[in-house]
């Protein structure tokens, strides 16, 4: 190898965010490819993904409970991160000296555990969180799609507490998590209602919803249907409309809460059999490993809609952005 090849292979592609904005802020760069530590891996990056989230942080449009927490960790007066993106699929290219759970070649998928930063090359990932091996059955794409969606439809299935043959309600069903949560809730044997705009609707009864409803068309919680359980993914649910439209003893699960949606879950709680639930979905080994199980035995697959690359990645967000995506948008690395 020259030494020109040999200067070039020690840099790598990376998206920068320096300020928060539009997605005029994203600008495609170089930096010097990262070494792993001891209990780290070196991955290379095969597909990541731009998710509804990743915007939200672009733009810092985050729901005012989480504003001040997320704006201290991400940083005050611009990113301190390097770049965005929460998921990955891609192949060990070298293992840290401390590393035995995995070894150069292996295909893995992988979260960020909350230290965001994905559109890029390489990553280097302590082995300890939110990596596991790819499931023998999915693609680089696909896997990239499994620790947003797949964990965070796994957290907030498993807080519903399904039982065979109850009534879900998934509203905001067509996106990264509903996809997965739909597939997850027809696999706990319940009936499964998914609610979202009418281009998603045919993709919903393809992985399993047993009725669709068009948000745009008409509105749930005015059809006189009750559910026992309504997961409002889009955070977009009027709050006692949502309650009315519950059956005794049903549940409201809320991924994105409003301080207001907290204060009247306790009120519902000691004056009615329902309950409003919600919290933050971790990334653990153990949900990893339960959803390569899922993945290889057949009960869930990824909804891929729209392909990019990294060149590609402000059209990607600004597709995600105008509320286009169905399932998941892929960017290809
Ligand atoms: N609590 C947590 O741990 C956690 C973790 C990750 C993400 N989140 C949050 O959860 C939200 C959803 O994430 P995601 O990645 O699944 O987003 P996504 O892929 O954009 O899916 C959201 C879906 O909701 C639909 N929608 C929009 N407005 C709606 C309405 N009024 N009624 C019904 N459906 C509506 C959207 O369709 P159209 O816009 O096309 O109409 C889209 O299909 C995001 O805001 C994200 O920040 C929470």
């Amino acid at each position: 190898m020259n030494t020109l090849a040999i200067m070039k292979s020690t840099k790598m592609r990376i998206v920068h965010f320096n300020r928060y904005g539009s997605t005029d802020v994203l600008e495609l760069g170089e930096v010097e490819k990262p070494m792993p530590k001891d209990d780290e891996v070196l991955i290379k990056v095969r597909a990541t993904t731009v998710t509804a989230g990743d915007c939200e942080l672009r733009a810092f449009k985050i729901t005012p409970l989480f504003w001040l927490p997320v704006r201290l960790y991400i940083g005050v007066f611009r990113p301190r991160i390097p770049t965005l993106g929460q998921e990955l699929a891609g192949e060990i290219e070298a293992v840290g000296k401390d590393v035995t759970s995995f070894k150069v070649g292996d295909a893995v998928f992988a979260g960020t555990g909350g230290k965001i930063g994905t559109y890029l090359e390489y990553k280097c990932q302590k082995v300890t969180h939110s990596i596991a091996l790819k499931p023998t059955n999915m693609s680089f794409e696909e896997a990239a799609t499994i620790p947003t969606g797949g964990l965070n439809a796994i957290y907030f299935m498993e807080m519903a507490n399904i039982k065979p043959g109850e009534s879900i309600l998934i509203n905001g069903a067509g996106g990264s998590i509903g996809s997965y949560a739909v597939q997850m809730a027809k696999s706990l044997g319940a009936v499964v209602t998914a609610v979202d705009t009418g281009r998603k609707l045919d993709m919903l009864l393809s992985i399993g919803a047993d009725k669709v409803i068009d948000y745009k068309q008409q509105d749930f919680t005015q059809m006189g249907i009750t559910y026992d359980v309504i997961f409002d993914v889009a955070g977009k649910c009027k709050y006692t409309p949502t309650v009315n439209a519950l059956k005794e003893k049903g549940r409201y699960i809320q991924s994105n809460p409003s301080l207001e949606v907290i204060f009247r879950g306790l009120w519902t709680k000691w004056t009615s059999s329902k309950r409003v639930l919600t919290g933050l979905a971790g990334e653990s080994l153990e949900q990893l490993a339960k959803l390569k199980e899922m993945i290889e035995a057949g009960k869930l697959k990824a909804v891929i809609d729209k392909r990019f690359t990294l060149d590609d990645i402000v059209a990607a967000q600004q597709y995600v952005e105008a509320g286009h995506k169905s399932g998941n948008v892929i960017v290809v690395v």
